[in-house]
């Protein structure tokens, strides 16, 4: 959580390749049993909303089900009749024993007032907040 700039991205983007890079290496070094190594998604959420709102969930069954999900830029979407919301709400309540990171440029203190509250409620449930506000925008470094 953190305003423009202050590396959310950035971080959310690192994160995935780690993770990425973590287990195509542990397969190839068949460290991971079977065949089944972890999955990584990322989600660039304002794009999504798009395909949500021409109707096209396809991205919903990879968010359902890999096991790490990155999710950017949630809020900075365009939804007009809450369906992404709902998908979230949808997403983040299947995903409650899974690994999930969000970026946001929302306060957490707002989370209820401009997403809802059953999405705010499962944000603060067994998680961890980084607090960016206050950091300064990378650009004007
Ligand atoms: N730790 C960092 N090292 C190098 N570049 C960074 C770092 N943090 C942010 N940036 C750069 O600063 C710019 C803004 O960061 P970004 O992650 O897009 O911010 P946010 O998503 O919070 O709006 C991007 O061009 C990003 O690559
Ligand atoms: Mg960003």
């Amino acid at each position: 959580m953190g305003n423009f700039g202050s590396g959310k991205s950035h971080t959310a983007k690192a994160i995935f390749k780690f993770c990425l890079h973590a287990a195509m290496a542990s397969f190839e070094a068949r460290k991971w049993p079977g065949s089944a190594f972890p999955t990584c998604h990322f989600l660039q959420w304002p794009e999504v909303a798009d395909e949500f709102g021409a109707r096209n969930f396809s991205a919903m069954t990879d968010a359902l089900e890999t096991a790490l999900l990155v999710i950017d830029d949630v809020g900075a979407e365009n939804d007009p009749w809450k369906v992404c919301a709902d998908k979230l709400c949808q997403i983040l309540t299947r995903r409650e024993r899974m690994f999930t990171v969000l970026t946001t440029n929302i306060q957490a203190g707002e989370w209820a007032e401009k997403f809802d509250g059953r999405i705010a409620d499962r944000l603060f449930r067994n998680s961890v907040v980084v607090d960016l506000t206050g950091v300064p925008s990378y650009s004007v470094k």
